[in-house]
């Protein structure tokens, strides 16, 4: 190799270096490292007095996520001896489901999804059951765990 080849090599190459370098500055600090991990908490939404004893009661409630005041529903089941809060966000495309109380299912008015009452699905095109909300009664008062 001639020397005006070796140096028009070394040249490129050290620009080709300072070009990965400056690129892998520029990606790690303005990369966000901190992604805020969601916490679960807890928000009253009846008194324990008002569960349901047999069947499916909607609750509407709010809650505070990132200083947002939000409201939503979800639905308190009591079922075969077991009580437990489904979500009424349907797993397919994120509508929300409604309890038919006379065909006893959930049903999401977007594409037919079916649910039973325990949240397992029966027909249509949802891939999961309901999600169950995590819950707690706690000093007389139903609370149901939100990720914020
Ligand atoms: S969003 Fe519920 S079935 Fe499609």
């Amino acid at each position: 190799m001639d020397r005006r080849k070796f140096l028009s090599v070394t040249i490129k190459t050290f620009f080709v270096i300072l070009g990965v370098i400056t690129s892998a500055i520029a990606l790690i600090t303005t990369y966000p490292f901190r992604i805020k991990k969601r916490t679960v908490k807890y928000f009253p939404v009846m008194d324990e007095d008002e569960l349901p004893r047999r069947g499916v009661k909607t609750v509407v409630f709010s809650y505070k996520r990132q200083d947002r005041l939000l409201t939503t529903r979800a639905f308190v089941v009591n079922h075969a001896n077991e009580l437990y809060v489904l979500s009424p966000v349907c797993t397919h495309l994120g509508c929300l489901v409604n309890w038919h109380r006379k065909k006893k299912q959930f049903l999401c008015p977007c594409h037919g999804g079916k649910y039973d009452i325990t949240g397992k699905v029966l027909a249509g095109p949802p891939p999961a059951p309901l999600t169950r909300l995590p819950m707690r009664i706690q000093k007389g008062k139903l609370y149901i765990g939100m990720k914020v």
